[in-house]
């Protein structure tokens, strides 16, 4: 059942190729300009007029909403909010007829989640729901949504359910963005043949696993990690410290990268791994000075750089090389080798990658 695979969780990893294959499959086809998502119809023009939209989820689910966060407000223009299931629902929250909701949650029974949403409902919100879990009460429970088709993920780490809940988001985005009009046609086309491209992209970003293997070797006894991120890759920096803490309880945390000389940066000695997403994009220059502080301060460099990157060669201890893409959908790409890293440290330590202690797959308890 774990196909050759020595624990589920590295199994799901190597499957992403596969499951965000699967999540595309029929709903972008780029030769015809075709995007559609067959379980958001009837409600898809709530969605495009929305004036605001939030978005709940709790753990990784939270993360893929900060990620949708950016992609929304970049390609829909429609201002997002992202909220824990867990404070949306105790906080008397504004909520107005019409509103938006898209919940995100790969069980899809996640008591907290299911709660706001029953809540969000019952003062005139429409739910989406962004489930993997066929049938799963938040499926039931919301109005519309679309299903992840990544297949049963065992791990508790949720890697491939995230993947996919991005994937997934980005098409809403995309959809809403097109109808909108706030995307040009020839970025439309653009966008899906990026898409299309994600499964051989996040095949190429698994090589590093050997990579990462001999790097997991030299920090896994490290006690602290920090992550650090901007942009769209800000929310994959707190995922990448998730995935560690979880599985190999090691203390991390994931900053964007600016806030670092906001506090973080006292904790900085040559006793701390920094892993910092520091792929092609908009502030790529800003990055690049956020990795010399930490260099100023002996601090241990991990960086994850678009292939064929010199410029942090020459300063980073380690670069970890992943393909580019649309800067927005490089989360998909860059969150691989940090599932890779959490493994293999987590293997090393001895720790029970499937199982964590004190974790269950599916909080049924708020
Ligand atoms: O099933 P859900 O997506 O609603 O689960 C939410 C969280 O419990 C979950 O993502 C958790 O944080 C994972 N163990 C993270 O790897």
């Amino acid at each position: 059942e774990k196909g050759g695979y020595e624990h589920f969780m590295l199994k799901e990893i190597f499957e992403q190729p596969k499951s965000i294959k699967d999540c595309l499959r029929g709903r972008v086809i780029s030769e015809q300009a075709h995007l559609a998502l067959g379980g958001i119809r009837q409600y898809l023009n709530k969605l495009v007029n929305a004036d605001r939209i939030i978005i709940l989820g709790c753990g990784t689910s939270w993360h893929a909403g900060l990620v949708a966060e950016y992609i929304f407000e970049e390609f829909a223009r429609i201002p997002v909010e992202v909220e824990y299931a867990s404070e949306f629902r105790y906080r008397n929250p504004i909520i107005k007829e019409g509103d938006v909701v898209i919940a995100i949650s790969q069980s899809g029974e996640t008591a907290d989640t299911l709660a706001a949403i029953e809540l969000a409902k019952a003062k005139g919100a429409i739910i989406f729901g962004v489930c993997n879990v066929v049938g799963s009460s938040i499926a039931r429970a919301s109005h519309e949504g679309a299903y992840l088709h990544a297949g049963p993920e065992i791990g508790v780490a949720s890697t491939k359910a995230f993947t996919a809940q991005v994937t997934v988001l980005t098409m809403m985005a995309i959809i809403v963005g097109h109808r909108r009009g706030t995307i040009k046609e020839s970025l439309f086309h653009q966008l899906l043949v990026d898409l299309e491209n994600l499964p051989v992209k996040v095949e190429k970003a698994l090589k590093t696993n050997e990579q990462i293997k001999y790097i997991s070797s030299i920090f896994k006894d490290a006690r602290n990690f920090l992550y650090l991120g901007r942009g769209a890759n800000f929310p994959v920096a707190l995922e990448g410290a998730l995935k560690l803490k979880e599985i190999s309880y090691i203390h991390a945390e994931g900053y964007p990268a600016a806030e670092m000389k906001h506090g973080p940066i006292a904790l900085i000695d040559e006793e701390m791994p920094v892993m910092v997403i520091a792929t092609k994009d908009q502030t790529y220059e800003k990055i690049v000075s956020n990795i010399q502080e930490v260099r100023a301060r002996k601090g241990k460099v991990i960086a994850i750089v678009t292939e064929g990157d010199k410029q942090i060669e020459a300063m980073a201890d380690f670069v970890i090389e992943v393909p580019g893409t649309h800067e927005f959908l490089m989360p998909i790409i860059s969150v691989v080798p940090l599932q890779l890293l959490s493994y293999h440290i987590a293997v090393m330590r001895g720790c029970n990658v499937d199982q964590p202690r004190n974790l269950a797959k599916s909080v049924t308890v708020e």
